[in-house]
């Protein structure tokens, strides 16, 4: 039975409750429009962890554009009804001033891996994220969270903020869930027209055929040269970046595969923005 908590006491309160019961707690952190992406984080968080919180706030610190923040989809019924579905045990919906109270002053912001990508594109972007994400570990006191790597320069800067400030909880990055045709599932697919959706799987397609390029050693800035224009001939407006970069640090790759490598990808299929990412592994 999914319990919906809208105050950050009631959360607390609950997750005190199950700790002492000796469960274990993890947290699924979204903004809402849920898909199959977000409920494989719910169903490893699940197998991981013994009571399972997913929150929704649609964080307005981390937009770019009030256009943007506005356009967003707000689904709450039809996401309280998959996570029920999902066999998650609480949806954490947290009013505005849960989160932001007036006088709200305090800004968490990670360098190095959050810089280049998507932070050079969208300033003050990861802030928004690692604030709201350290408040939300804060708040629910998880020992476990589960984010997807779709959103890979995401997942390593909430990494690195948990392991600065010291906060226990360990973080869990999970697979991309792609639609038949291999695109990246996201809330901002249902804004392409039909024909842009047709379009959009030169987006993996092209991933995934440099990915083995570079694994086959062929040279790097080749093979990112030819995808990009390939991207392009396929339809896409614009390519906002195509780089290699360290899996674990995100520092760029420009001559030699030697570590765990990732490709990564951020484009405008119209007025879309499309982003995806996939391993490059050495031999
Ligand atoms: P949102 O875009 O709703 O995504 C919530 C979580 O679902 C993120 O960890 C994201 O990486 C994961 N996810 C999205 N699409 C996925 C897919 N196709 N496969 C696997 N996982 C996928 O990311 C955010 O929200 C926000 O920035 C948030 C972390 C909630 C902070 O506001």
């Amino acid at each position: 039975n999914l319990v919906v908590l809208r105050r950050r006491d009631a959360l607390r309160e609950k997750v005190r409750e199950w700790k002492q019961q000796g469960f274990s707690v993890g947290l699924v952190p979204t903004m809402g429009a849920l898909h199959e992406g977000h409920l494989s984080l719910v169903a490893k968080a699940l197998q991981e962890t013994d009571r399972v919180v997913a929150t929704l706030f649609i964080n307005p610190k981390q937009f770019n554009s009030a256009a943007d923040l506005a356009a967003y989809p707000r689904t709450e019924d039809d996401d309280a009804a998959m996570l029920k579905a999902a066999g998650a045990h609480c949806l954490y919906v947290p009013d505005g001033d849960q989160i932001y109270p007036p006088g709200f002053a305090t800004n968490i912001s990670v360098s190095g891996v959050s810089e280049g990508l998507c932070g050079a594109f969208r300033p003050g972007h990861f802030d928004g994220v690692a604030t709201i994400v350290a408040k939300l570990f804060l708040q629910s006191e998880a020992d476990k969270a589960f984010f997807g790597e779709k959103d890979f320069q995401q997942l390593q800067v909430v990494r690195r903020m948990a392991q600065d400030l010291d906060i226990a909880v360990q973080i869990f990055g999970c697979p991309t869930v792609r639609e038949a045709d291999g695109l990246a599932m996201s809330s901002r697919n249902r804004r392409l027209s039909a024909k842009e959706r047709a379009m959009a799987a030169v987006l993996p397609e092209t991933l995934f055929a440099a990915s083995n390029a570079i694994e086959a050693g062929e040279s790097i800035p080749a093979v990112l040269h030819a995808a990009r224009d390939k991207i392009l001939a396929g339809g896409f407006k614009s390519v906002e970046y195509l780089e290699l970069r360290d899996a674990a640090t995100l520092t760029p790759i420009t001559d030699e595969l030697v570590r765990p490598a990732r490709l990564l990808v951020a484009g405008f299929l119209g007025a879309v923005r499309l982003i995806d990412n996939v391993q490059v592994t050495p031999n």
